[in-house]
């Protein structure tokens, strides 16, 4: 199995604390390969790193075998890469096609002096643009709140709207911090599903996630952190029943899995 991202040692530190300390890890080529860890384990700040929205204090960081350390996110949007947020955000004044039509906006194919002087390849990009970006709004279940504005959508819906504009860019790798975060049941059910589609499309999907039902039903690999460090890895079922990992979870965060 050839991985797409590999990190070597990653580390990132910020005034005395380590929130990631020497993390190594491979995502295999269209998988879920999910992150999960106790709260302050230092996956955002991993998500982060592979993102670019930090560069780390030292290690290496591949896709697809080209070095991403020192690239900043919007390069690395470019290479493939997407993301969401922890804490939402979306341009909430504008529409829900405007806020995916956003993301298209990084691959425009057309030479910038055309916007100037509008011609037959403009409005053939700007047709694409809308139907690709419609379709999106189907696949995550807003095509009927297209031309509402992003601000009035409920909390859920505003998470899905996030997934659409972050697929809108085209990923290889598709990266989510806790999108199941706030969800009810219906919506936990429907991102799980969504997140299947996804990996069948060919893109890989790295999952920060607390949610267990969610990443026990969907990773292909968990990958566990805790106090920024490597704890273990391996198959949803394996890592459940992993003393170390129980250990980490004891307290009561493990929610659908071993300890209560
Ligand atoms: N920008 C930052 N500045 C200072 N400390 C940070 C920053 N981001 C994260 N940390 C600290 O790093 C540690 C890991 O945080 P984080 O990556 O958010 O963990 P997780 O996402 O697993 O809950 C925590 O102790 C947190 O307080
Ligand atoms: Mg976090």
């Amino acid at each position: 199995m050839t991985a797409l991202l590999e990190a070597r040692a990653l580390r990132k530190s910020f005034g005395g604390v380590r929130a990631v300390e020497g993390i190594s890890l491979a995502v295999p080529e269209r998988a879920i390969f999910a992150v999960i860890g106790p709260n302050g384990a230092g996956k955002s700040t991993l998500m982060n790193l592979l993102s670019g929205t930090y560069q780390p204090d030292s290690g290496e960081l591949l896709f697809a075998g080209r070095q991403l350390v020192g690239l900043p996110a919007h390069r690395r949007v470019r290479l493939g890469l997407a993301r969401t947020f922890q804490k939402i955000r979306l341009f909430k004044q504008l529409t829900l096609l405007d806020n995916v039509l956003a993301g298209f906006h990084i691959h425009h194919r057309i030479p910038a002096w055309q916007y100037l002087l509008p011609a037959a390849a403009f409005w053939r990009d700007w047709t694409r643009c809308r139907e690709e970006g419609m379709a999106l709004l189907e696949f995550v279940g807003l095509a009927d709140r297209a031309f509402e504005r992003a601000g009035a959508l409920a909390y859920g819906q505003q998470r899905m709207l996030e997934i659409a504009r972050a697929l809108a860019t085209g990923p290889k790798l598709f990266m989510l911090d806790e999108p199941a975060a706030g969800l009810n049941s219906a919506e936990v059910g429907f991102l799980l599903q969504r997140l299947i589609d996804i990996r069948a499309r060919g893109i890989t999907v790295v999952v920060v996630e607390h949610n267990m039902d969610l990443v026990m039903n969907v990773a292909d690999h968990v990958f566990v952190m805790d106090h920024g460090e490597y704890l273990f890895q391996g198959k949803p079922r394996e890592v459940q029943d992993n003393p170390q990992v129980i250990e980490a979870y004891l307290g009561g965060e493990f929610v659908g899995g071993v300890a209560a």
